[in-house]
């Protein structure tokens, strides 16, 4: 599509800007248009057609400078803007919707029977002998309304009822390779567009958010299906813009103002044409065996497609036939899905072992006779947790139904053995310590977690990382790689303690150290100790004790051996603190191996200190924090500015002194400029705590 070609900023060269206010408004205006028409050719070659034609940085500088000229100019942003994808506002409830037209469902079968049945069903209907079909894959996602008016994106609604579903627009303009309007000419577009797709998040990008779940220890999402419906159901669309969501289409609901094609074949192309995202492992099938051929040949590229199918679609092509043939009930009588055969498979429980995650989890594992399921042998499978091995009542020697999803962890399915109670050992039950460092398991939920924390080799990798990371300790040069060289290579064994024991010297002989590398990180580890109670609590990695509560902490308590004494009654009374971060506060000091290793980290000379109260230079003024900041985190930037005398609210009135707007900002910040409240960037935020006399070094949270 090059309509744009004559458009400067879908070149590869890098384009020159001059400051906004040296712009008339309406080169302004100009730039703002073509910036915006080039960034959206640039989504759709890189989301849709996987093609980019510009670099991640230039096309991050376009991005950029369009965000530039809309804050200068913030009655100049079109609605349709690609800055405009967050709403930046948190819904209530998801109103419900009315369709354009109903979205019905699909008859289904794994039988290629079932499939020749239906395809005699259709000729005997439509009185014909053959019939064209179109195979596409049958995507296992969400199923969503999307329409487009006059070529604009205006409206996303679930499936619901069929009839009525819920309306998640917002959520759904989050999705990068959806256009906020239609590719050509806004005067040829058809007045009214409804289309149905899939949402779906892609398989990296879906084992890429479970694994940064796990490092943060929150629940782990069960498939990839799961965490899109989670995400397009969300109330606050900012949480689904961070979730790799996708979009494919596949039927056209309903068109006017503009002739749609003749046969379901052409529609696709037609929908593709238009920007929309239409799959090309489409087939069109002159009867229905070759749509079965199809599908066993999809069935064996399932394993390399980068999203989740669960079969295929077998549609026909004519849509005037498709019409005669109508809907029974719910179904359309001119589709059915061909299902994949399950991925599952019957074996033994040889035993159950227990596995302690990076963050202290202890997961049950089930050790399996080895077993093939879909071309992959698997010998073993999560159990996920105690309630699910007590609810599907899993014990050793079991018959179990296991499944697996993709490169998926295979899961044991339920307990498919006829043995009675009486043959079988006695039910699973957690142990009471850490099967690897002996430490006292708490419960947490659904979960068992060992409270080794700090003291735990199997979270020793976790911890350090966690230990040195930027709103921690700060350890530069300590990243994941270096953290595993060094467990590996038992220069750090036992505990975080033991990095400050480290001496340039030990590292020289590892692969990732030169002599400068070896030093800076010794360098760095040094100068780490002295750091401020705040960071120190946080970098203990206690259970749910974040950063926020972490300062808050170490503001109430003033010193680390107020907080070690503190009961669970004293932790109570700290305003934001719950019963769950009591108990896991005292727990963690509870436990003899972390004490022991906050003994030694105090005797290496690890010196964490309360921040002294300087001047309260912004005592009774309001600020107002919107958008991700990209210097300072936004709980430590609240905690400056109410260290020195500020309130930190969440919503803008006329009362807020000052709104600080980051990237994508929402909402806020447009209400903030109604009300005239001054708006500050991130750097115009150094600049006023310059001015008023916060030193560089108290900004970045050391002591005074
Ligand atoms: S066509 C009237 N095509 O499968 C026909 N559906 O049980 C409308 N699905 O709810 C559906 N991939 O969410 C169609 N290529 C595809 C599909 C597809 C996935 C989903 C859809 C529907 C379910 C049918």
């Amino acid at each position: 599509m090059c309509a744009a070609s004559d458009n400067p900023f879908v070149r590869p060269q890098e384009p020159r800007f001059r400051p906004p206010r040296e712009l008339t408004r309406e080169r302004a205006r100009e730039q703002m248009e073509r910036l915006g028409e080039a960034i959206m050719h640039h989504d759709h070659c890189y989301y849709v057609l996987d093609d980019p034609v510009v670099s991640d940085g230039l096309y991050d500088r376009l991005l950029a400078r369009l965000q530039e000229l809309e804050q200068a100019w913030p009655e100049l942003v079109l609605a349709d803007s690609p800055t405009q994808r967050v709403s930046g506002s948190v819904a209530a409830s998801l109103p419900e919707v009315e369709h354009v037209a109903p979205m019905l469902s699909l008859a289904s079968s794994t039988d290629a029977e079932a499939v020749r049945e239906f395809d005699a069903r259709v000729r005997k209907g439509l009185d014909v002998e053959g019939v064209v079909y179109v195979a596409e894959p049958k995507f296992d996602g969400l199923s969503i309304e999307i329409v487009y008016r006059d070529g604009l994106f205006e409206r996303a609604a679930t499936r619901g009822d069929g009839t009525r579903g819920e309306d998640v627009t917002d959520n759904v303009r989050t999705i990068r390779s959806l256009p906020m309007r239609l590719l050509g000419d806004r005067d040829q577009a058809p007045t009214l567009l409804a289309v149905r797709g899939e949402v779906l998040i892609p398989l990296a990008g879906f084992h890429a958010m479970n694994r940064a779940r796990l490092e943060r220890g929150q629940d782990l999402f069960a498939n990839p299906r799961n965490a899109a419906a989670g995400a397009i159901r969300q109330l606050d669309s900012a949480v689904a813009a961070r979730r790799p969501l996708d979009v494919f289409f596949y039927d056209l609901l309903q068109s006017q103002g503009a002739r749609a094609p003749a046969t379901h074949w052409e529609t696709l192309a037609w929908l593709r044409s238009m920007g929309l995202k239409v799959t090309d492992r489409i087939r069109r099938c002159d009867g229905v065996e070759e749509a079965i051929i199809y599908h066993s040949s999809l069935q064996s590229d399932r394993q390399d497609l980068p999203y989740e199918i669960d079969g295929v679609v077998i549609k026909v092509d004519r849509r005037d036939q498709q019409r005669a043939l109508g809907a029974r009930s719910r179904n359309p009588r001119w589709a059915i899905a061909h299902k994949f055969a399950p991925r599952e498979e019957v074996t033994r429980v040889e035993d159950i072992a227990l596995q302690v995650g990076r963050t202290g989890i202890i997961v049950p594992v089930a050790l399996l006779t080895p077993v093939e399921v879909g071309g992959v042998t698997i010998s073993r499978a999560s159990l996920h947790n105690y309630e699910q091995v007590r609810d599907k009542d899993i014990r050793p020697g079991d018959t179990v139904r296991v499944h697996r999803a993709g490169d998926v962890i295979p899961y044991v399915v339920a307990r498919v053995d006829d043995r009675v109670d009486s043959e079988r050992p006695a039910p699973f039950e957690m142990p009471a310590a850490c099967p690897v460092c002996g430490s006292h398991v708490e419960r947490d939920g659904a979960y068992f977690v060992c409270t080794g924390g700090i003291a735990c080799p199997a979270q020793l990798n976790g911890a350090i990382e966690h230990w040195a990371s930027r709103h921690a300790l700060d350890i530069e040069g300590l990243g994941t790689k270096t953290v595993r060289q060094l467990t590996e290579a038992g220069r750090v064994t036992d505990s975080v303690a033991d990095l400050y024991r480290l001496q340039v010297e030990q590292l020289l002989p590892l692969e990732l150290f030169g002599e400068v590398k070896a030093r800076n990180l010794i360098d760095a580890i040094e100068a780490s100790k002295k750091t401020t109670l705040g960071r120190f609590i946080y970098a203990l990695g206690i259970r749910h004790v974040g950063e926020h509560v972490a300062e808050v902490l170490a503001r109430e308590f003033g010193d680390l051996g107020a907080l070690m004494d503190a009961s669970e009654e004293r932790l109570l009374e700290v305003k934001e603190v719950g019963p769950q971060v009591s108990h896991n506060v005292c727990e963690f000091f509870a436990e003899r191996r972390n004490l022991r290793v906050v003994k030694e980290l105090l005797a290496l000379g690890v010196a964490p200190l309360a921040e002294q109260l300087g001047e309260q230079v912004f005592k009774g003024e309001k600020f107002v924090i919107t958008g991700s900041l990209s210097g300072l985190s936004r709980p430590e930037i609240s905690g400056l500015l109410e260290r020195l005398g500020a309130r930190v609210t969440s919503s803008v009135s006329a009362k807020t002194d000052f709104v600080i707007v980051g990237e994508s900002p929402g909402s806020k910040a447009t209400k903030a400029r109604d009300l005239g409240v001054r708006i500050l960037s991130e750097p115009e935020l150094m600049e006023l705590l310059r001015e008023r006399g916060v030193g560089p070094g108290r900004v970045r949270g050391e002591r005074d």
